[in-house]
């Protein structure tokens, strides 16, 4: 009897059995072969009942634990068996995906977030005083005409760019400052494959004691690895933006062909992807910033430029019509 019980210990050890409807028969049936050893117990010898006996229970305690574990085993193999396990991972075929435009505005957020950026919003509906005036645009500046800007009433505006949002924060902030300001801002154009009456900007401004350009060019050149990859440089030029002095515009090396030359970079190799410089005195007069103890730096950019360039996608009109074919590429991205 002893022997036989330890050579179905080690049978049932050796898992002979895969399919737990086979190894219920075999060993746990009525007429299987555990039973018929505990039909068998009422002839042993009363001395050997005890040791017998509890052989026999750690038998079948073994060979319960198997048969559960291979019940576990086929429910895990077969869908229907799942319906109610709570551990399984959703069905996430129809799950939506992230407007690109979103996905590259929470990217650049965090970039800057990083190094101590925090982020505001303003009005998309402004009065010449932020839009222009504050930001030391001359009266007679051509974005101050109807041609480019959609006016609500005289003076009133719908934001031309998220500068505006620059003015808003230095009238109530206590310096320094170190914000990023995105919206949407909105422009008189004819829409294209190039250029929208609705678009997206991010804009970003420091001011502190001592700020310098070398601060400027360092913080933009941190944020062009960090959003196009560590290979990627950056080249200012000069430029002219009546909100700072000196101005300047940001290209990269095209992220498309890495610099060689293609027909997004016009084959130049770069690409201009946002406005710099450091915060005009006068802005900071206008706000009762003390030009002479605090300087800054303010850049701006266009969102959609940034994802065009990003996901190579060729027409801005693609972000706003929401074909689901187009959106759903983003779904990993
Ligand atoms: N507001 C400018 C535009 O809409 C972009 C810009 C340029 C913002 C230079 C800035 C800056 O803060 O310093 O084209």
């Amino acid at each position: 009897m002893k022997e036989r019980i330890e050579s179905l210990v080690k049978e049932i050890s050796e898992h002979a059995y895969d399919k737990s409807e086979d190894f219920k028969l075999m060993f746990l049936s009525k007429k299987g072969k555990i039973q018929t050893l505990f039909n068998e117990f009422r002839n042993v010898a009363p001395d050997q009942k005890k040791e017998i006996g509890q052989l026999l229970n750690g038998l079948k305690e073994k060979a319960n634990a198997c048969y559960n574990e291979l019940l576990m085993k086929e429910s895990v193999s077969s869908d229907t068996c799942l319906v109610d396990d709570m551990t399984r991972n959703v069905d996430n075929r129809n799950i939506g995906a992230i407007h690109p435009l979103t996905l590259v505005r929470r990217e650049i957020c965090d970039i800057f977030s990083k190094i101590g950026f925090t982020v505001e919003e303003g009005p998309e509906i402004e009065d010449d005083w932020h839009l222009f005036s504050a930001l030391n645009f001359p009266p007679e500046h051509p974005a101050r005409d109807m041609q480019d800007t959609f006016f609500v009433e005289k003076d009133i505006a719908l934001r031309t760019h998220t500068s505006s949002v620059q003015i808003r924060c230095l009238e109530n902030a206590t310096v320094p400052v170190r914000k990023l300001f995105p919206g949407r801002v909105f422009r008189n154009e004819a829409i294209s494959a190039r250029a929208h009456c609705m678009f997206h900007q991010v804009e970003g401004l420091y001011v502190d004691k001592n700020v310098s350009f070398k601060d400027l060019k360092q913080v933009l050149l941190y944020f062009a690895e960090e959003l196009f990859g560590p290979e990627t440089k950056i080249r200012l030029r000069p430029s002219f933006f009546p909100f700072t002095e000196p101005s300047a515009e940001m290209d990269i090396t095209c992220s498309i062909c890495g610099g060689k030359g293609c027909n997004i970079c016009k084959g130049s190799g770069w690409v201009e992807i946002l406005g710099c410089g450091m915060v005009d005195p006068n802005v900071l007069a206008n706000c009762n910033i003390d030009p002479n103890v605090y300087t800054g730096y303010a850049f701006g950019m266009g969102i959609e430029r940034i994802a065009m360039l990003k996901y190579n996608v060729n027409d801005i009109r693609l972000y706003f019509e929401n074909d689901v074919r187009f959106l759903s590429q983003f779904k990993n991205a």
